[in-house]
């Protein structure tokens, strides 16, 4: 079992793929230009196995794959095959542009849910937001997954300003269709021109919500991110991950490797373990993972508190988004 000094038992792990995209989301992009690492700086196939059953044989019972666009790894379909083999639930947060190419693959890995970030319904807003004109292709690979019985969360970073005129079009398609839509309130990462102006919380969002919807509020689970609620006579639901305005750090059982195998034991968190490095040269990687585990942050990394309009985003160390995986 990995637990920290807080008494928190981790037990989701969050392994980032690779740090490319197919997209350019502004907000997760750092201004400069985007470096992939080389292929040799990644995991391996092979890596990513014994790491992940090293993390297994320590209690984690839930294994999200995330990149960049975790899709994009030329090595994807072997990875979960391989990876599905183990005791856990397995899942992915993609941007979908690739789910139909990959369909079968997440079928044969047994994978029954996917988290598809989605930020707008309209196409020349989709098309400005991301650098690309994918908006059908996207829709369509959620509609192909719903249809296959998978159970999709729609992840829709609320900047304030830009998703207003977007909330309740996303709440109303939960009425029919059965999505799980979750605005996440804008995060400080490296590069990302975070200000606290650009944080639209879920306080002011739910106020919108409520003057269009008769809502009710929805059980959450103990490690949930995110705040839930129903629209009367949906059939999916809505939800908040309220990082800025109410963290819930007091009961985060996650940790993340980057797609470069370092360990991060928080979103925020500037320490860094290097876990593939220790591989590499024969170590046994348990007590890294265990030291990383202890020295977690009781909230945010230590990096600001839960006054965010106080939080100075050029002095959080941490790397962009896109290098963490989300
Ligand atoms: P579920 O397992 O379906 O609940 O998904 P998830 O929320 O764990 O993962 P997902 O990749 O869909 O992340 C959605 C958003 O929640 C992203 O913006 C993440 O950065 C954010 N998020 C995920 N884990 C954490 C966390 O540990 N701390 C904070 N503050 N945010 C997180
Ligand atoms: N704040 C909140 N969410 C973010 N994401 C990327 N950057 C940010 C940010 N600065 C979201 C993506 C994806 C998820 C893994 O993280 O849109 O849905
Ligand atoms: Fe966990 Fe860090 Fe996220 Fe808080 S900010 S929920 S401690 S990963």
């Amino acid at each position: 079992m990995l637990q920290d000094q807080y008494q928190r038992v981790h037990d989701y792990l969050r392994i980032s793929l690779t740090d490319s995209c197919n997209f350019r989301c502004n907000y997760c992009m750092p201004d400069e230009d985007i470096q992939s690492m080389p292929n040799a700086h990644l995991m391996q196939a092979d890596e990513i196995e014994i790491i992940a059953k090293k993390f297994v044989d320590l209690g984690v019972k839930k294994i999200r794959l995330t990149g960049g666009e975790p899709l994009v790894r030329k090595e994807f379909p072997q990875i979960i095959q391989t990876l599905s083999k183990l005791p856990v639930e397995l899942t992915i947060s993609s941007n979908g542009v690739l789910i139909d190419k990959h369909l079968n693959a997440l079928k044969a890995a047994g994978i029954k849910k996917v988290n598809i970030s989605l930020d707008t319904l309209n196409r020349e807003s989709f098309r400005k937001l991301t650098n690309r004109d994918q908006f059908e292709k996207v829709w369509e690979n959620i509609n192909l997954l719903l249809e296959n019985k998978f159970r999709v969360k729609i992840n829709v970073v609320a900047l304030n300003g830009i998703i207003e005129k977007e909330i309740l079009d996303f709440v109303a398609l939960t009425k029919d269709l059965p999505l799980h839509v979750r605005f996440i309130e804008f995060m400080p990462f490296a590069g990302n021109l975070w200000n606290k102006d650009k944080v639209l919380t879920a306080a002011k969002m739910l106020e919108m919500v409520k003057k269009e919807f008769k809502v009710s509020k929805l059980k959450d689970e103990p490690n949930d991110t995110a705040k839930a609620y129903q629209a009367e006579a949906h059939l999916g639901t809505f939800a908040f991950i309220t990082t800025m305005s109410e963290h819930f750090c007091g009961t985060c059982n996650r940790m993340r490797i980057t797609a470069d195998g370092k360990m991060k034991n928080c979103l925020f968190g500037k320490d860094e373990m290097d876990i593939l490095g220790a591989l590499r040269e024969g170590k046994d990687i348990e007590p890294l993972i265990r030291l990383s585990v202890r020295n977690k942050h009781a909230a945010l990394g230590g990096q600001f508190t839960q006054d965010y309009t106080k939080a100075e985003a050029d002095k959080i160390e941490n790397r962009s988004m896109i290098k963490i995986g989300g």
